[in-house]
């Protein structure tokens, strides 16, 4: 069915200059941009999108870490959007990642594993919502 997620280009990719090749691939993909930011994650931010991991002995670094510098949050939207790019992106190990994905051919640290993605309809709703408000998501035809 089609969905949306949340997607964003993390504080190392944007650094690196990978923003670019991040946002590509999602577009050639067929996916929809339909929200679109650049932004430094706020402390409050950053402790909402992770609070599920609130209780990992990373959860301070990974918190200090998305806060660090600019990050480019998205709306994507599409069919099966959310298991679609969860697949794009890889393994959250770049180790682990397959090549071909975006952390399997870009990343190489665990805590720098270049993006994040939604991976489940209630997340992406709630990730979604930390870094949007609803008149900043746009409805247009894509015509490909
Ligand atoms: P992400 O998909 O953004 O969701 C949670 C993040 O926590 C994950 O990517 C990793 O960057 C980070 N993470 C998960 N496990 C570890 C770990 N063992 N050490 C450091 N960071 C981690």
């Amino acid at each position: 069915s089609r969905e949306r997620t949340f997607v964003m280009v993390k504080p190392d990719a944007f650094q690196r200059g990978l923003v670019g090749e991040i946002v590509s691939r999602i577009e050639e993909r067929g996916l929809k941009l339909v929200g679109m930011k650049l932004l430094t994650p706020s402390r409050e931010q950053g402790e909402e999108h992770y609070a599920e991991h609130e209780d990992e002995p990373f959860y301070d670094d990974l918190v200090g870490f998305i806060t660090s510098g600019p990050a480019v949050p998205m709306v994507v939207e599409g069919e099966n959007a959310i298991s679609l790019v969860r697949d794009m992106i890889g393994a959250t190990d770049p180790a682990e990642a397959e090549p071909g994905t975006v952390r399997g051919d870009l990343a190489l640290d665990i805590g720098r594993n270049c993006v994040h993605a939604a991976d489940a309809p209630d997340t992406a709703e709630r990730e979604i919502s930390i870094y949007f408000d609803a008149d900043e998501i746009e409805t247009y035809e894509r015509n490909d």
